[in-house]
């Protein structure tokens, strides 16, 4: 397997802007970026399709093990499809996140996914966001960032993002799965949602995407001297 030329990765808690962040960061640099937590979404879409788990919260751990290694879950353009279906918009819903976190607690389905973060990232550039990229998933990582912010200012963030695409959420709700994944994420046994020690902490409560950057830039000029 080619080890990447250089990644970065981006971890923290729910709705910190990580994907923001990291996508723009990507287009900025000339990185690939690539959304791990896309991928627990698509494992949970095809659990709850193929009714390996329920509205109820139950999981079928066997019965959704067994099926993985059939499920063609890969990234195109537009972004994240199981074979030829783009499922971009049904893994964003709070059906699917309110799920998302029990089934990526399983062990067996973080192996799956993380194998399959290190065969699309093979020998490029990238930037991967998620809880355990810079802790699990790429240890030796160039450079690691934690985020992380005030957990009503995420919760408002997620809400008026889901406003503008249609839904109609409670901002209750929303607060409510926010803390609850990461409690589940920070708590589970396998690749638990810690600080990785050498990561720096970007806590953007009160910063806007373009500061965001800014303080990314001054970041990777300092270590990369590739990057401008
Ligand atoms: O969009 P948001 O930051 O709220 O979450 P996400 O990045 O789409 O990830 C969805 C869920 O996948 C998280 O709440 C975690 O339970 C799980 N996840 C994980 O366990 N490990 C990762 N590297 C990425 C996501």
């Amino acid at each position: 397997m080619n080890v990447p030329d250089i990644i970065i990765a981006v971890d923290g808690y729910s709705s910190t802007g990580k994907s923001t962040f990291a996508k723009l960061a990507a287009g900025r640099f000339g990185f690939l970026y690539l959304d791990s937590g896309a991928m627990y979404r698509g494992v949970t879409l095809h659990a709850m399709e193929s009714g390996f788990a329920g509205a109820s919260g139950s999981i079928d751990t066997a019965g959704l093990l067994a099926s993985l290694d059939g499920v063609d879950l890969h990234f195109e353009a537009d972004g994240l499809h199981i074979g030829k279906r783009l499922i971009e918009p049904l893994i964003r819903s709070l059906e699917v996140s309110s799920l998302v976190s029990p089934v990526a607690a399983i062990p067996e389905v973080r192996a799956w996914v993380d194998k399959r973060l290190h065969l699309f990232s093979e020998g490029g550039r990238v930037i991967m966001d998620g809880r355990d990229i810079g802790t699990t998933v790429f240890p030796n990582a160039e450079l690691k960032i934690f985020m992380t912010a005030d957990p009503m200012v995420r919760a408002r963030r997620r809400f008026d993002e889901m406003v503008a695409k249609g839904e109609s959420p409670s901002i209750d709700d929303v607060y409510k799965n926010l803390l609850e994944r990461d409690r589940i994420d920070s708590t589970r046994e396998t690749s638990p949602l810690t600080q990785a020690p050498d990561a720096f902490v970007l806590d953007n409560t009160d910063m806007t995407l373009h500061e965001e950057i800014v303080w990314l830039q001054g970041l990777i000029q300092g270590r990369f001297s590739i990057l401008g």
